[in-house]
């Protein structure tokens, strides 16, 4: 088996649909607390289901970790000895994990120093990867180029990849994992402008969500800068530019950049314990 996933929820089991999309499904297995859960998920995506985590570490090549933060140094504990025990057979194994705010030093601490030259992967992923569309933070500790392919060839139906150093994850997760709730918001009021003008409120959504997926793609297969395609679509007098100034006028700009260095706040209070 290539991928094991422990923890079928919902980020695990977005991240499995994508692996099923790309491997052939009889190479992934899913083990999850609930096992009514990761059979409900294997049957609709026809991978296979294993019968706890220990199951996952001995049968699995990439061992995926998507149980909640809180969990996991129990189940780190769990699995450590079977671990050890591949590893002293001098079975391959790589783990990744995608908890969030767990710095890979605690995933070493927990797995001590028989385990100290086993490959881990921390992923940060985001909500559009259920739909092909994510942008997932990648940080390596001890893997090869080739075992950080593997992985990232495997859930490319997930959305893109970028490696970031692990000092960066809680900044970039800001945008990353957080923007999707920001979008949300503008879309949301752009589709209440809409309706207020007197669009119908489902077409009203269709077309504001559109617009931003659309502007997004421009960017990134443009290149430009955002000010560039801003200016491209403001005529002289015009009613974009109008729309622009009412933005400028309730600082939706230096809004946006308060969402972000707030989440950023928030991490850090989080990492104390506050
Ligand atoms: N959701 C996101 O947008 C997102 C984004 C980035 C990263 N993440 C990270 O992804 C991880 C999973 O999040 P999620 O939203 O997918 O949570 P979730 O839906 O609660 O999924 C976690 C799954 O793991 C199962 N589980 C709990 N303890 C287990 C154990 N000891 N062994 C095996 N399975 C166990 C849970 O079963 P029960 O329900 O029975 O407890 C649940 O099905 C978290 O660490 C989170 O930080 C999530």
């Amino acid at each position: 088996m290539k991928l094991a996933f422990i923890g079928a929820g919902n980020m695990g089991g977005a991240l499995a649909r994508a692996a099923c999309r790309s491997l052939d499904p009889q190479e992934v297995g899913l083990t999850d607390y609930d096992a009514a859960k990761a059979e409900a998920l294997a049957k609709e995506l026809g991978c296979l289901t294993l019968p706890d985590n220990a199951s996952a570490v001995r049968e699995a090549d990439y061992v995926l970790l998507a149980v909640k933060p809180q969990v996991m140094p129990a189940v780190l504990a769990g699995i450590r000895p079977v671990l050890e025990d591949s590893v002293e057979k001098g079975e391959k194994k790589v783990l990744v994990t995608i908890a969030a705010g767990l710095p890979i030093a605690s995933y070493r601490d927990a797995l001590g120093d028989a385990l100290a030259g086993l490959p881990l992967l921390r992923l940060m992923p985001n909500t559009p990867a259920a739909v092909g569309q994510g942008m997932t933070l990648l940080c390596a500790d001890g893997a090869s180029e080739e075992e950080i392919a593997g992985l990232q060839a495997m859930l490319a139906r997930s959305g893109a990849f970028s490696r970031v150093p692990e000092n960066l994850v809680d900044a970039a997760g800001c945008v990353t994992g957080c923007a999707p709730a920001f979008t949300c918001l503008f879309v949301e009021g752009l589709a209440d402008g809409a309706v207020a003008a007197g669009v119908p409120r489902a077409q009203a959504l269709e077309f504001a969500a559109r617009t931003v997926l659309g502007t997004a793609a421009l960017l990134l297969e443009t290149n430009q800068h955002p000010g560039q395609l801003k200016d491209a679509v403001c005529s002289p007098g015009g009613t974009t530019i109008a729309g622009v100034q009412a933005l400028e006028d309730r600082g939706f700009r230096a809004a946006s950049m308060q969402a972000v260095l707030a989440a950023m706040e928030r991490t850090r209070a989080m990492r104390e314990g506050k």
